[in-house]
């Protein structure tokens, strides 16, 4: 009797370390199995993500970590109020009427939902409008990566000249004029003087707390099995496997932080933009923007540094396609060839079903919460 209670326990044993040590990347594997490891809390016993050798800097998705402080911008409560009331204040433009929030709403996943924003004069920007969440993860802020921290990041805004088109400094000069600001700036920062420094830190320490709550996704991989669906767990498994989106979109962030040809370019077109190649002026960078992070991607549409893309389904197919990116023979054949773009290596083709390819949107909404809550400021000091 003892003896077979042995036997049995062995046999339960060795099913269950071969189910856990399970490494194919077949994506008709068992949703069971595949279910429990995800769901384990440990991802090192996940299935083996499909990355490729040029792969820079590999991080494994999973929970946002806490947000880290520059040492010269340390936060406290009143520093974050007044950098939400700046950040809401038309008064840091020229009109008075453009705000940070006129483009970034947080009713529309701190973006504005439209494909390209407008600012003074209601002019058209080139780009869409890049949502606030969880920017404090990104080493480098804009499409190009144009600026290396928030606090570096918010005087771009204000000097665009269709954005909020105001100098900077006189800007600072205004904001100065407005007595009722002065007790803030001595709450947040010691001393009641204002300065454009200041005014640039305090809304980017309120940037900072524009952080994601934990999606469905995190309370899954946390140990929560229920958490997903079943085609959100496939969706998962695609994403880190036959679907390749890991290559870039990796770490907590979904973003590696880096810069991609994604075939989207416009070569040649009123709409090309040369993007981080803008900044580098490196061949290598031409028509490279920085991976987005997937994170809430559900609520920032339309998407893409263009915004032509305005369902997540045809972004999916694209990749499926391996972004192909035709360049019209009428545009080729002149001196400016030398800047042709080429995609990166690292999207190819994927083969993906249509069932695949729902199962992979279907993860991303589960990377999605619903809208935060935010109380807006409606009256400014005078
Ligand atoms: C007229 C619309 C508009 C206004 C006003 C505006 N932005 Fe933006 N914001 C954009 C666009 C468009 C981009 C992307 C531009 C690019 O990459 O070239 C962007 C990008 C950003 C980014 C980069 C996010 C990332 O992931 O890299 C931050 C941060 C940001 N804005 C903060 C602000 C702040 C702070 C203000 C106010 C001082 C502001 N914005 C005002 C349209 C606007
Ligand atoms: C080669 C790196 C790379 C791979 C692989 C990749 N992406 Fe991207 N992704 C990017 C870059 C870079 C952008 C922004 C490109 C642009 O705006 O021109 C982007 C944009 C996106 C966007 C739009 C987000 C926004 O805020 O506008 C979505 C959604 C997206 N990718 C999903 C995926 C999915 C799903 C996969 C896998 C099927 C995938 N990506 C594979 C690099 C990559």
């Amino acid at each position: 009797m003892r003896k077979t209670r042995l036997v049995m326990g062995l046999i339960v044993t060795l099913g269950v370390v071969t189910c856990l040590s399970f490494k194919s990347n077949d994506p008709s594997d068992d949703i069971a199995v595949l279910k429990a490891l995800y769901s384990s809390g440990d991802s090192t016993k996940w299935p083996k993500a499909t990355i490729d050798s040029n792969t820079v800097g590999f991080q494994e998705i999973g929970r946002l970590g806490a947000v880290s402080y520059p040492a010269d911008n340390l936060p406290n409560p009143e520093k974050v109020k007044l950098g939400k009331l700046l950040f809401y204040d038309g008064r840091l433009s020229q009109s008075n009427q453009i705000a940070c929030a006129s483009c970034h709403d947080p009713q529309l996943g701190w973006g504005d939902g439209k494909k390209l924003g407008f600012g003074h004069d209601r002019k058209l920007g080139k780009r869409n409008v890049m949502t606030l969440f969880n920017t404090a993860f990104y080493t480098k802020l804009f499409w190009d990566g144009r600026a290396k921290s928030l606090e570096d990041q918010a005087r771009f805004p204000i000097a665009d000249h269709v954005e909020m088109n105001i100098d900077p400094h006189e800007m600072a000069e205004k904001i100065q004029g407005f007595k009722g600001y002065k007790p803030m700036f001595k709450e947040a920062f010691g001393d009641d003087s204002i300065s454009l420094d200041r005014i640039l830190k305090a809304i980017a320490t309120f940037e900072r707390t524009i952080v994601s709550k934990k999606s469905r996704f995190d309370i899954f991989v946390k140990g929560n099995k229920e958490a997903l669906t079943d085609d959100e767990i496939m969706g998962l498994h695609l994403f880190r496997t036959k679907a390749r989106c890991i290559n870039c979109h990796n770490g907590p962030l979904f973003s590696d932080n880096q810069f991609h040809n994604d075939g989207q370019t416009l070569w040649g077109t009123a709409n090309e933009d040369l993007g981080r190649y803008n900044v580098t002026k490196d061949k290598k960078d031409i028509g490279a923007f920085k991976t987005p992070s997937l994170r809430e991607v559900a609520a920032t549409g339309p998407w893409f540094h263009h915004g032509n893309f305005t369902e997540l389904k045809d972004i999916v197919s694209t990749y499926n396609l391996g972004n192909p990116a035709n360049i019209p023979k009428k545009y080729l054949g002149t001196p400016r060839d030398s800047l042709l773009p080429t995609p990166s290596p690292l999207i190819k083709k994927l083969g993906l079903t249509p069932l695949e390819q729902k199962q992979v949107i279907a993860f991303l909404e589960a990377l999605t919460n619903s809208p935060m809550r935010v109380k807006v400021p409606t009256e400014f000091p005078e």
